[in-house]
């Protein structure tokens, strides 16, 4: 073992370090999991002292984006309790959660209104289906209020499903359903892009952009194609202006589409501001390019709003913003703000036109769930919609924004800081050397996951991907809240400097 990772075997808290490394699988060359996180036990029996998260480690759960080693080898940091923007783990430790669970409790942790909603719907029906034009009266409440919100363009139907993965699954079928009825059988083809996040499922994960979606897993599915990342610090040309880097991105897309051929290219699918490739708002005059493009060659856009909606950007959603004029829309996580399942799919009037006269000529639109539209979810998410308006959800976001933006942004010229990057209440930090994208720090030095240990061990959890971190605060979040979360980012990063200041003299 070298000096280096002999060295990283020093830290203290190496389990949230290991926690903090292996999320990392969502960059482009995943990590391994570090040799000092990994012990010579194979332990996995339970043990038996469940109160605190000791007991929890080599437990039962088969975990989502968690590597093997990390439930036999260290313990599962297990959250027991949430208040406001504040989680609590098992053992009564407070953290500021700024990534509000997984980008959605936008209301926090402890909204009673929408608790109270769910409570009143579980009493009187806490379930009915919608299919064979059964359904309920909170699902066809809440696709109205939807259709009403949602103004970017008139959308003139709402489908429900029960997450961002099943929303964009959903458009796949819907999409294929579409040019189908229209006698374009060839018409199948999705083009999405390098490092964006769909979800997880088998066409959620191939429209997704980052390898560790796909390998191993057979994926991406045959009929996605991927086109450029529109990340202008990482992938710009010497001189070249914002701007230009969006022309030459259409232009690039414009080619994939004559390349594959037009009328093979069904749709193209792109989350307003990229969330879990590493925090990427587009370059300017992007959205506008781009939408020419797919429109001059009759191709579908589908606007994945699934973090963007409902104030994350400082707009109602992310198509408002960037002024798209989108056919679909996927919209989840804080549709409920996440404290029931749900999601759903906005139809475009012509392309729900069609999809309407397909299922008459066939005798059903034969797609569905059984939780599509659930009441109870249906209701909580009638009351955040009530909340957002409310409360002007989206002046309060646009008022404690900047000082979270420019708070974050004043470290940006931390020699260990490649970019720091977002709008609204979404950022990303990218360590890399020399204020470089090409200048990597190497990957044992788990640079990002060392920052991500310092903020937990100072109460509060950020998300790491690679050498990222990302952090999207729960919508009301106060700006003393703010104030905690930059002062805990701002000791991370000191402790992180110094870090690499360390192994860096060791490598000399
Ligand atoms: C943009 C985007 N789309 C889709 C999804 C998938 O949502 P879910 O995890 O609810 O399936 C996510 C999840 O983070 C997302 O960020």
């Amino acid at each position: 073992m070298n000096s280096l990772l002999r060295s990283t075997l020093k830290i203290k808290n190496a389990s949230s370090l290991a926690r903090a490394v292996v999320s990392g699988n969502f960059q482009e060359n995943p990590l391994q999991a570090p040799l000092w996180s990994r012990s010579n036990s194979t332990q996995s029996s339970l043990a038996k002292d469940n109160s605190t998260n000791e007991g929890f480690k080599g437990h039962d759960m088969l975990a989502p984006f968690t590597a093997g080693w990390q439930t036999t080898d260290s313990k599962p940091l297990i959250i027991d309790k949430s208040e406001g923007s504040y989680v609590y783990d098992i053992n009564g430790k407070k953290y500021l959660d700024s990534l509000a669970g997984l980008w959605c409790t936008a209301l926090g942790g402890s909204e009673p209104r929408l608790v109270d909603a769910a409570i009143a719907q579980l009493k009187k029906l806490p379930f009915y289906h919608s299919f064979w034009n059964r359904t309920t009266k909170p699902s066809l409440d809440l696709a109205k209020e939807l259709l009403e919100i949602f103004t970017a363009r008139k959308m003139a139907k709402a489908f429900f499903v029960n997450s961002g993965s099943e929303a964009n699954d959903t458009q796949v079928k819907l999409v294929w359903y579409y040019n189908n009825a229209l006698g374009r059988p060839d018409k199948k083809k999705f083009i999405a892009r390098a490092k964006s996040y769909h979800g997880s499922t088998l066409i959620a994960a191939s429209l997704s952009g980052l390898p560790a979606l796909h390998q191993k897993f057979d994926l991406p599915a045959p009929f996605v194609l991927h086109t450029d990342c529109p990340h202008y610090w990482r992938y710009h040309l010497p001189g070249e202006t914002e701007e230009e880097f969006a022309t030459r991105l259409a232009n690039n897309l414009e080619e994939l589409i004559l390349k594959e051929g037009p009328e093979t290219i069904a749709a193209f699918i792109a989350e307003p501001v990229m969330g879990a490739g590493g925090v990427i708002p587009p370059p300017a005059t992007y959205f506008e390019k781009v939408q020419a493009i797919v429109k001059k060659y009759d191709i579908l856009f589908i606007a994945d709003e699934v973090i963007c909606a409902f104030g994350r950007l400082g707009t109602m959603f992310g198509c408002d913003k960037y002024n798209i004029k989108p056919d679909l829309v996927s919209l989840a996580k804080a549709l409920s703000s996440a404290y029931l399942p749900i999601g759903a799919v906005l139809v475009s009037p012509e392309v729900s036109e069609v999809i309407h006269s397909q299922s008459n000529k066939l005798g059903s639109f034969s797609h569905g769930f059984t939780y599509s539209g659930h009441p109870a979810s249906c209701a909580v998410a009638i009351e955040a919609l009530k909340i957002y308006k409310e409360r002007n959800i989206v002046d309060h976001v646009n008022k404690v924004a900047p000082r979270f933006q420019e708070g974050i942004k004043a470290f940006s010229d931390s020699p260990i800081i490649g970019e720091i990057r977002g709008t609204g209440l979404i950022l990303g930090t990218e360590f890399t050397d020399n204020k470089s994208p090409n200048d990597p720090f190497p990957s044992e030095w788990g640079v990002a996951a060392y920052f991500g240990a310092q903020c937990e061990k100072h109460g509060m959890l950020i998300r790491v991907a690679g050498d990222n971190i990302m952090m999207s605060p729960p919508y009301i979040i106060s700006p003393s809240e703010v104030d905690e979360l930059i002062s805990i980012y701002g000791k991370a990063l000191k402790e992180t400097e110094k870090r690499v200041q360390e192994l860096k003299s060791q490598r000399k």
